[in-house]
């Protein structure tokens, strides 16, 4: 047995949900650039777990079934004033609330396809508030009720800020959450549908996902992103700054892909939007900033910016905290998870590949007193 590590290069299951080929992006078919212009978060969800786009009557259906779920149990915003450290990172706050609700779910662990799939309208539903509800506990701030008249991106940034978004602010967050909804076999959807394979309940699986989206090298990058702009602080320094990092052998975060060649197809609508926003802000610089260490780790390296890049100047001209930018990812993420596991479920087998031994060969236990 060889081993590939990371999995590079193994096909782990079909799916039908999304396809990466020739550096082209789909979701059941539809490319991401034509979803991107054209479908609102709400129609890529239906597409994502019934795998066509809803008629009329079935969007509004959705739509009110979100706007519907979206309250969480009181218990779950109290318990986000009880943890001893003052700096809990949001993705652990979120990861921790999300397995918190499930204990708040009758239907937890029944697991019939309508339960399942109502707890994945619930999973959608709630995810915007529990992230939104915690940056404002956290602040001292009460949390703000969801309006069920708002779309799902305005209702995230007026739950978040507790004021109506502006039409500019809304579009362009709806459009992040298209382009970050699914992404075939990523690590944090691998991760759900190994844990749901074993018939755990969409919580486990959910709440894995998160687990495994948090880290720097998958959707902790965007965060990262902003946190080396900040770092660099205006254009002068970027040269140098980025330089060194290619010297020492470091990662530049935003940069690089597992599957795409040529370029991450997402970036480019990313990449619009921030020179759009910054400019409308007067924060030109980020943008600016962003290009320069785009045109020097491309020219360097040969490698494009992916989805993390430019998503980071996007959010923070929205005025979002950085760290909640892995959260955001999540909050849009939730659809793909929960339609990857909904596929799971309805042709499951265990998950369970194997492992090349490297350690010693067969040996004979010595008992501790002559070890
Ligand atoms: C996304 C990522 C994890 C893919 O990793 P991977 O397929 O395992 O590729 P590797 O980490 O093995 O990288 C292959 C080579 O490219 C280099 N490389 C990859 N990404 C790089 C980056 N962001 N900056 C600088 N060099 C990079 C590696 O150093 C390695 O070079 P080497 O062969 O000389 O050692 C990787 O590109 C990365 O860490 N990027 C930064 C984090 C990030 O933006 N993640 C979000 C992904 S959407």
């Amino acid at each position: 047995m060889t081993a590939s590590k990371g999995l590079e290069g193994i096909v782990a299951t079909q799916s039908a949900i999304s396809s990466i080929i020739d550096d082209t992006l789909t979701y059941v078919g539809y490319d991401i650039d034509d979803l991107a212009e054209n479908a609102s978060f709400e129609e890529v969800v239906y597409l994502l777990w019934h795998q066509r786009l809803p008629k009329e009557d079935e969007l509004a259906v959705l739509k009110q079934q979100l706007a519907d779920n979206m309250s969480i149990p009181q218990e779950v915003l109290d318990h986000f004033k009880t943890y001893p450290i003052a700096d809990v990172h949001p993705m652990a706050a979120l990861r921790t609330a999300i397995s918190l609700l499930g204990l708040y779910d009758e239907k937890a662990e029944d697991m019939s396809d309508e339960a399942n799939y109502e707890k994945a309208i619930k999973l959608q539903a709630k995810v915007a508030t529990v992230v939104t509800a915690f940056s404002r506990i956290r602040k001292g701030q009460e949390p703000v009720a969801p309006k069920t008249e708002l779309g799902y991106a305005a209702n995230f940034l007026y739950m978040l800020n507790g004021e109506e978004p502006e039409e500019i602010a809304i579009e362009a967050f709806d459009k992040a959450l298209v382009l970050h909804a699914d992404h075939e076999l990523n690590a944090s959807t691998f991760t759900a549908r190994v844990c749901v394979a074993t018939l755990a309940d969409i919580y486990s699986g959910v709440t894995a996902a998160i687990g495994a989206l948090k880290g720097p090298l998958h959707g902790g990058a965007n965060e990262q992103v902003m946190k080396m702009l900040m770092e660099i602080g205006s254009e002068e320094n970027v040269e140098t700054y980025i330089r060194e990092k290619l010297d020492n052998k470091e990662k530049i975060m935003g940069f690089g892909h597992r599957v795409y060649r040529k370029g991450d197809p997402r970036a480019k609508h990313l990449r619009a939007m921030s020179k759009k926003l910054t400019t409308l802000r007067g924060e030109e610089k980020w943008y600016n900033m962003s290009e320069k260490i785009e045109s020097i780790v491309t020219g360097e390296k040969n490698l494009p910016p992916n989805v993390d890049f430019y998503s980071a100047s996007v959010y923070h001209s929205l005025g979002i905290d950085h760290d909640l930018f892995t959260p955001i990812f999540a909050v849009s993420r939730m659809s793909g998870w929960t339609a990857h596991i909904l596929e799971q479920y309805s042709n499951n087998r265990l998950i369970r590949p194997r492992a090349d031994y490297i350690g010693p060969d067969l040996q004979k236990y010595v008992p501790i007193n002559e070890r």
